[in-house]
């Protein structure tokens, strides 16, 4: 087992370079499972979730050549092998769902998607994508038993271009949608989707295959039927989410850090927060510096939302920032309904935080009456304790990291694994910062379990 041994209290200082974009990576192989051409990605990220995605496409019958070093990567897949995706990739991202909308166009095979039990499927609903799918002229059916079982999708009949209007705009399910209408005959309109930078450089890639999307200003993709593909060159946009983390892990250390290749455009809701409570930043030509230039001030009021608003995946290492600030500010999470369980572990290490099940904050939400504590306030500056931490999903990890690395004493983070799948090189960029981190290979009994914490978001593994 590896863990991590942080010392922290000490600035970072430095530059970084930015990796591509897990979000956007993982669905681009996907993608690239439309066609047989030959796709070469460059930027690529040598991340956990990034080599699992790969596995899961040679399974499928892709070539792949990944040079590491060299951050790129060629696939192709001239024939399907199997539409069989193996359970040992369910569940360990979101992946394999995304499979029935590449592959539903190219093959007459049933494809099957075996799910990870049924109470994970109660708290990752995947009902969006499965009525689009429906709608475009899918027919997939759940078989099995509660806890195990597979969707098996198929479309004899062809699809066919439709409207669909999501009732919420979710991310997967709009690129499952996508994928799907790029050989769906005519034209699909995609209605209340989801529009986020990862989504854009998805549609970018596609556009380069041989589809014609268009996004309008109100939210609706039109995707018209895709009839020639092309080989494809694609440079995979910057990891908006490790860039706001190493943001908030300079500024609340007091350090100076600069981040190559953050792009600007992707990341305003962010740096407006950060200005907010005090943080410095300057937008370079090539990326951007983010430096501690004041006393933080909190009172800030801040609710995670769908792109433009700010990320829910930007939340979790903010909420770290905010146990620096003076003061007490609010936060609303009105993306997952259960994402505030990491919370436990900052409170044992310090930090003064309260949850809540109301919508504090200028609306309600679709959790409004749901019982969830998806509401918080927190209250600065408090000093933190070094602790023993077990992660409970990647981004709740970087904000134990951060934790950490403002504590004087010395942490045990263990799980480390769901940094990996996320975070290129974590521990190599954090110590060019200056940052007091290790990483050893632990045997089994050197180190006592940790308990579990209850409250903790079990589902969030895959976010
Ligand atoms: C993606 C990102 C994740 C990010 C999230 C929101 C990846 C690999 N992950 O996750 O980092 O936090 O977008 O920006 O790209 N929902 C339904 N029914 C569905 C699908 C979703 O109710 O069929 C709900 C979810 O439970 C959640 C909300 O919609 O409450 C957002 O989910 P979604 O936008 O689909 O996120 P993901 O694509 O899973």
């Amino acid at each position: 087992m590896d863990v991590l041994k942080i010392t922290g209290s000490k600035p970072l200082q430095g530059h970084i370079r930015a990796s591509g974009a897990k979000n956007a990576m993982t669905k681009l192989l996907v993608a690239s499972l439309l066609s047989d051409k030959k796709c070469t990605f460059y930027n690529v990220p040598n991340i956990g979730d990034v080599e699992i995605t790969v596995n899961l496409c040679k399974e499928i019958g892709s070539e792949v050549k990944w040079d590491k070093a060299a951050r790129t990567l060629e696939i192709s897949t001239s024939e399907l092998k199997t539409t069989y995706v193996p359970q040992r990739y369910c569940g360990s991202n979101r992946i394999p769902i995304l499979m029935i909308g590449a592959l539903l166009g190219r093959t007459d095979q049933d494809i099957i998607v075996p799910t990870i039990g049924g109470d994970l499927i109660g708290m990752r609903p995947i009902d969006l994508h499965i009525h689009a799918l429906q709608k475009l002229g899918a027919r997939i059916e759940y078989r099995g038993m509660k806890k195990e079982g597979a969707y098996f999708a198929q479309a004899h009949q062809g699809l066919s271009g439709t409207i669909i209007t999501l009732s919420y705009p979710s991310v997967g399910a709009t690129e499952n949608t996508i994928l799907a209408a790029v050989r769906a005959k005519g034209t699909t309109l995609i209605k209340n989707a989801a529009i986020e930078p990862e989504i854009i450089d998805l549609i970018l890639f596609l556009q380069k295959l041989g589809a014609n999307i268009m996004v309008d200003v109100d939210r609706t993709i039109c995707i018209e039927q895709a009839t020639q593909f092309h080989d494809v060159e694609h440079t995979v946009l910057t990891d908006r989410n490790e860039v706001a983390s190493y943001a908030v892990a300079a500024v609340s250390t007091k350090g100076r850090v600069f981040v190559e290749g953050a792009e600007h455009h992707n990341m305003i809701a962010f740096l407006n927060k950060l200005r907010e409570v005090g943080g410095g930043f300057h937008v370079r030509s090539n990326g951007i510096e983010f430096f501690y230039d004041q006393p933080l001030r909190a009172g800030l009021h801040l609710e995670t939302d769908v792109h433009p608003g700010f990320m829910t995946d930007w939340q979790q290492p903010f909420v770290v920032l905010l146990t620096q600030a003076q003061g007490a500010s609010v936060i609303h999470e009105t993306v997952y309904e259960n994402r505030f369980g990491y919370t436990h572990t900052l409170k044992e290490m310090g930090a003064d935080i309260e949850l809540f099940t109301q919508c504090l904050g200028g609306k309600a939400c679709r959790f409004a009456t749901n019982n969830h504590h998806h509401s918080l306030v927190i209250k600065g500056p408090t000093p933190l304790k070094g602790k023993e931490i077990s992660i409970p999903d990647l981004r709740a990890g970087f904000a134990y990291v951060m934790a950490a690395l403002l504590s004087p004493d010395e942490s045990t983070i263990t799980n480390v694994d769901f940094l990996d799948r996320g975070y290129e090189d974590l521990v190599g960029k954090l110590s060019s910062l200056g940052a007091n981190i290790t990483r050893l290979t632990i045997k089994k009994g050197e180190i006592p379990p940790i308990p579990t914490l209850t409250g903790v978001d079990s589902r969030a593994l895959a976010l």
